[in-house]
């Protein structure tokens, strides 16, 4: 067989195996077996020695053509794999500006929350600061100060949790069961008038059901001055009913007792389900209490040096879950507290 038949060969391998090439290591390979020490190519150039004068001269010049169209093929080869390779790279980072934006996940407010703040702009609005107070709180001021001392039946309205404190007798703490003790603690430091807001966590050792948590939101309401009464009382309070509910809800004033107040009162809305018929949720009242409040015990104004022949004044608790409850058309007061996002996201 000729040399030059076998450079035809050569050139034929070459050029198939060169179109198979798909990156830079299989070029590296390609490269080593057509050009390579041990390549056909590479032994048919060292054979040239033994041809004659006139083949030799044809041949070498076939071989050595060879030679420089597969070092060209190689660099375009190379090249073209390069280009491939910057492409393929910017193709993977384009952005597409067509896309329509991902949503964001949104933070928002605890629907308990958002009723908490309506409270206190209904109060600040009608003059009221807000202060607040510790959440473990000494008996003394969740109780005796606000004349239920140990043993009396009042403080079995309000099963309360303890904090034990083994052997340590004198000041006992407990988890406040309402924001009241804020009055005590407010009037202690500050001479009338008086007009301020108490928001916050209380706790009760209740068995939990529609309308009753082991740990609700309220909002204390105290106001001291000459000459206050109760229609400052309901004054205020219609104001705040207005405000969160809209003129069309019935509010209802009832008597009721608490020992830190005289005459005491208990301010409830019609039940947003029922629509006052009765049912699960107001159970069977058609109304739902909202709040406890009266008119300041003058004992508790004698005792904090409020002289009560001068000084009266209305003192107001409000349960926010049931307000929240009432504003929303949430059946069950417990949901509030699952932090299930299905019955968070809604608000
Ligand atoms: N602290 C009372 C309660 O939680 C409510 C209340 C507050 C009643 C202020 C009268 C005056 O039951």
């Amino acid at each position: 067989m000729s040399v030059l038949t076998t450079i035809e060969e050569i050139r034929a391998k070459a050029r198939d195996g060169l179109a198979e090439v798909r990156n830079d290591a299989e070029l590296e390979t390609w490269r080593v077996a057509v050009m390579g020490r041990k390549s056909p190519l590479m032994s048919a150039l060292r054979s040239l020695g033994k041809l004659g004068p006139e083949e030799r001269k044809e041949a070498g010049r076939a071989a050595n053509l060879l030679k420089t169209q597969l070092d060209q093929a190689l660099e375009e080869k190379r090249e073209t794999l390069g280009r491939a390779r910057i492409e393929e790279t910017e193709t993977a980072g384009r952005i597409d500006v067509t896309l329509p934006a991902r949503p964001l996940p949104e933070g928002r407010l605890h629907p308990v929350t958002q009723t908490q703040r309506d409270i206190v702009d209904a109060f600040v609005a009608q003059g009221f600061s807000v202060i607040e107070g510790p959440e473990v709180e000494l008996e003394y001021y969740n109780f005796e100060a606000l004349r239920i001392p140990a043993d009396h039946p009042a403080r079995e309205l309000m099963d309360t949790f303890y904090i034990d404190r083994s052997g340590d007798t004198d000041s006992k703490l407990l988890l406040r069961t309402h924001t009241s003790p804020n009055q005590i603690r407010f009037m202690e430091n500050n001479d009338p008038p008086v007009r301020i807001i108490c928001p916050g966590r209380t706790y009760r050792n209740e068995a939990t059901d529609p309308s009753h948590e082991w740990m609700i939101t309220q909002t204390e309401v105290l106001a001291v001055d000459e000459g206050l009464t109760l229609a400052h009382l309901k004054g205020t309070l219609f104001e705040l009913a207005k405000r969160l509910f809209g003129r069309d809800r019935k509010v209802r004033f009832r008597c009721d007792f608490f020992r830190f107040v005289e005459p005491g009162v208990d301010m409830a809305i019609d039940c947003f389900l029922c629509g006052g018929k009765g049912c699960r949720t107001c159970k069977k009242e058609g109304w739902i209490e909202i709040l406890g409040a009266g008119m300041v015990h003058p004992e508790i104004l004698a005792n904090m040096g409020y002289d009560p022949d001068i000084y009266t004044g209305f003192a107001a608790g409000l349960g926010v879950e049931r307000i929240a409850m009432l504003r929303y058309g949430v059946d069950d007061i417990r949901h509030f507290y699952e932090n299930d996002l299905r019955f968070l996201r809604q608000f």
